[in-house]
């Protein structure tokens, strides 16, 4: 082992906001670093667009770089904090076939071409770490892919998108249209100027599947997940969760479940669902994110944090880099892809969900009798019924939470209930979860 190995030559491919916070804290803690490492740390190139562009932290004019072959080539390590599959994949797969070890945030990536970047690492002997993919400063890679690398993950449930936590916090807290909570977030930098990725689900669904494929040691991909959004979310949901002491979280939830036939498999789904006040999960507000993790030996654990932002998600890239670093001085490696257990993806359709079903009804004799009927004959058993007048004359609302069902069955009972003459809308049908 050399006394006082080379200093490791670094590249930050982008300096947007997490970027320049990795500069920033790679520059004023150097010497901790470099102690924590074992070895010092320069960065030697910063890949930009434009390296005129202001910047939230000053960086040296002589680092910046818009040329990717001569930020990467060379290089002991490179953190690619870019975005989007391309260019960054193109970098990404540059650097590891070199042998350059590779610190990625990007969750887009690793869930479309994960395999590919394990593959390319395995094959020249690079590190792939990538804990500022997933819940920004929260270290639940590394809590899924080392730390309970000993135990039987069973479920895994979280609060992985703080845009969408934002916007359904803002709804509840302040009484806030979709619209006006969005454009809230907007404002406030939250949410991007095209939100769709946050909003319909994708961000939280590329996260889901890299928990899963670390959870469950299989290849699963972001076309696994079933994805909804929260834009059909309504103040009236809201209030109506608040109503029945619960709140609406845009959950993402990857299990073991038996598939139809009969065999252990993965089911991984994105969408809003109602939780009781008094869940974990119920009580993480704001931008944060949170992680219910279910092990078989361990129990439950919760990881709990910021999800986002500049110095967050920087603090993740910078615990990978410790890591790697100290492997390119000492030897080792990061952990490689582990998909021994090879589940099968199983249909979410036959995951058995409970849900709320908020309908308009005619305020009439025998109303109540022809919406249960309904349930019964799609075999959706009823756990719960509240009923109350409506706004509108002659009509009445029912809210009804159902126990376990098919998510086919609901959506049979769903249907045959808005062309049922005793309902005059089905206004919603949310997942229940965690009750
Ligand atoms: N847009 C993400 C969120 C942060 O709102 O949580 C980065 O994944």
């Amino acid at each position: 082992m050399p006394e006082s190995p080379a200093p490791l030559r670094i590249a930050v491919l982008g300096a947007g906001t997490v970027g320049s916070q990795v500069i920033r804290l790679l520059h004023d803690q150097h010497d901790d670093f470099a102690a924590r490492s074992g070895v010092a740390i320069s960065v030697e190139k910063v890949l930009v667009r434009d390296p005129g562009a202001p910047r939230d932290v000053p960086i040296d004019p002589a680092l910046l770089t818009t040329d990717p072959v001569e930020a990467i080539d060379g290089m002991d390590i490179v953190i690619e904090l870019i975005g989007g599959i391309e260019p960054a994949r193109s970098h990404v797969l540059r650097a590891l076939e070199q042998g350059i070890s590779v610190i990625t945030g990007n969750k887009a990536l690793l869930a479309a071409h994960g395999p590919e970047l394990y593959n390319a690492a395995a094959a020249s002997g690079a590190d792939l770490y990538y804990e500022a993919a997933v819940a920004g400063a929260i270290p639940v890679v590394y809590g899924l892919r080392e730390s309970l690398a000993g135990d039987r993950i069973t479920r895994i449930m979280g609060v992985v998108n703080g845009t969408t936590n934002f916007i359904l916090d803002a709804m509840s807290a302040q009484g806030l249209s979709y619209e006006e909570a969005l454009a809230r977030a907007q404002e406030l930098g939250y949410a991007e100027a095209d939100p769709s990725a946050d909003v319909d689900g994708l961000d939280a669904a590329a996260k889901c599947s890299i928990l899963a494929s670390l959870a469950f040691h299989s290849r699963v991909g972001l076309d696994d997940v079933a994805v909804e959004g929260i834009a059909s979310i309504t103040a009236e949901d809201i209030a109506e969760a608040a109503f029945f002491n619960r709140t609406i979280k845009l959950l993402a939830i990857a299990e073991r479940r038996i598939g139809e036939d009969g065999a252990e498999g993965v089911a991984m789904r994105v969408h809003p669902a109602l939780l009781p006040l008094d869940h974990p999960l119920a009580s993480v507000d704001g931008a944060f994110n949170a992680i219910l993790v279910e092990g078989e030996a361990a129990g439950r654990l919760m990881f709990y944090g910021q999800g986002a932002g500049g110095a967050p998600t920087a603090s993740a890239v910078l615990s990978d880099l410790v890591a790697a670093a100290h492997h390119r001085a000492y030897g080792g490696h990061a952990p490689r892809e582990s998909v021994y257990a090879r589940l099968p993806i199983l249909d979410p359709g036959i995951a058995r969900t409970r849900y709320q079903i908020r309908l308009q009804v005619e305020d009439r004799l025998g109303v109540l009798s022809d919406v249960a009927g309904i349930f019964a004959r799609h075999g959706v058993s009823i756990h719960s019924v509240h009923q109350r007048d409506d706004k509108e004359p002659g009509a009445c609302v029912i809210v009804a939470t159902t126990h376990l069902a098919r998510e086919a069955d609901l959506r049979a009972v769903t249907r045959a209930l808005g062309q049922s003459p005793a309902v005059r809308e089905v206004a919603s049908a949310i997942r229940v979860e965690g009750e």
